[in-house]
């Protein structure tokens, strides 16, 4: 679990102007982020423009170098593109919040030493820096007018631009490429043993009112149970973590998250086929790719309520070349359904057990991810999940409209959270407080 610095959730009332970048698993995305704070005429609490740019598939395993000055060339071109260099020069620098969506050690707000890559990610040079560093010589090396203000975790960003709008929210939860989540914990040295202050400092961070402060801890919960104590694994759970690129890591990301599904269902099929038992005699050299099947193949299956099922028929035939007979398409989309069912409540797992260890009884879990927010079964079958593992029977009160632990949307984490992040940090900068950062 790892401490973050961001202390204590939005008021609704930051305000400014921002450059948010998020380095996510397939895009690099730059925004404008405009926050207008309560005094606001515009309906809106923010405005937003950005561009998206796919990153080349190369670059997952390429190098330092190679990763940064990409990124710096994007954050050029944006600025470019948006006419900002007229704006900002290096005295007045555009300040920038980094949306870093792999577990970072952070000494400071505006830091975060990369403890390993994951979501298949394997660039040379990064692991064990400071993330944040590289990215500044980057931009340093394009005398860009920007300046890095802090660097966020998505699940941080999902809270912080969720209860931005909604004070509601209790945490932050990613369930996409990769599954994790992040809350407040009440800041004290009993509560982080991790957090190593003065006395002095544990004072200056007290709240005026004398009320509990509080930090966002990022969970990094998808490398829970990498010891395999406690959760049962299939052959093919193994197989899948064998051949990542770092084996033995993230155990309960491979289990649940929306990378590894389609991995697994393509890995019980391909030796179902070996076995003879299905797609005889056809072509099988697409199913044995490694990744020919997403998440999004295994959503389209439990979606397809076409009459037969020729849905998925065709998409046995656009994605992976085969021909699947009735009782095939039945076999596949009974076993979407239970790799889904099992990452579904898995996922539902991690928030329950942050709501057990703090006592949370009620609240918005604002996710966000190709999996909440692509498949069409999850957050019912997260619901449910919660539910009986909190104990809200059926019959019960609580259970009904879904229970007091609600699963929203989140708001877009990686653009106005982490603007959010950058101005809450800014503001405090200018009040005096800056433990944990710079
Ligand atoms: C992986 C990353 C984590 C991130 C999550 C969701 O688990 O390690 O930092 O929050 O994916 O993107």
């Amino acid at each position: 679990m790892n401490i973050t610095w961001v202390l204590g959730l939005p008021t609704g009332h930051e305000s400014g102007t921002f450059l948010a970048l998020d380095l996510g698993g397939t895009n690099l995305r730059v925004c404008k982020v405009e926050l207008h704070g309560p005094s606001s005429a515009v309906s809106q609490k923010h405005t937003l423009v950005q561009e998206q740019y796919k990153l080349p598939s190369e670059i997952k395993t390429s190098t330092a170098e190679e990763l940064w000055a990409y990124v710096a060339e994007y954050l050029e071109k944006f600025m470019k593109k948006m006419g900002l260099l007229e704006h900002y020069n290096r005295e007045k620098p555009m300040p920038l919040g980094f949306t870093f969506s792999y577990p970072a050690i952070q000494y400071r707000i505006d830091h975060g030493i990369l403890q390993t890559w994951t979501k298949g990610f394997d660039i040379k040079g990064v692991e064990g820096e400071d993330v944040a560093a590289q990215l500044r010589h980057a931009i340093e090396r394009k005398k860009l007018p920007i300046e890095l203000i802090c660097l966020a975790n998505d699940t941080v960003g999902a809270m912080v631009a969720s209860a931005y709008n909604d004070p509601e929210t209790i945490i932050g939860a990613i369930f996409g490429t990769g599954c994790n989540a992040a809350y407040m914990q009440t800041l004290s040295k009993e509560c982080i043993p991790k957090i190593d202050l003065k006395d002095e400092e544990w004072e200056q961070l007290k709240s005026d009112d004398g009320s509990k402060s509080t930090i966002a801890i990022n969970c990094e919960y998808g490398a829970f149970d990498n010891a395999h104590r406690v959760l049962p694994r299939t052959s093919f759970d193994e197989q899948v973590d064998a051949e990542s690129p770092r084996p033995g890591e993230q155990a309960f990301e491979k289990l649940s998250a929306g990378l590894y599904l389609g991995e697994i269902f393509r890995l019980v099929m391909v030796q179902l086929a070996d076995k003879g038992l299905v797609f005889k005699n056809q072509d099988r050299e697409k199913l044995r790719k490694p990744y020919s099947i997403d998440t999004g193949f295994l959503s389209q299956i439990e979606d397809d309520e076409s009459p037969k099922f020729n849905k998925t028929y065709d998409l046995f035939k656009e994605t992976l070349d085969l021909s699947p007979s009735d009782q095939e398409i039945e076999l596949s989309r009974r076993l979407a359904e239970l790799i889904a069912v099992r990452g579904a409540r898995l996922c539902a797992c991690g928030i329950a057990a942050i709501c057990t260890k703090e006592g949370i009884e009620k609240g918005h879990v604002a996710a966000d991810g190709s999996v909440a927010n692509k498949h069409p079964k999850f957050k019912r079958r997260w619901a449910k999940a919660l539910g009986e593992i909190l104990n809200w029977h059926q019959t019960d009160e609580k259970q009904k409209n879904g229970g007091p632990i609600k699963i929203t949307s989140a708001e877009d984490g990686s653009g106005v959270g982490v603007a959010v992040i950058a101005a809450m940090t800014l503001q405090r900068k200018s009040q005096g407080n800056t433990i944990g950062m710079f």
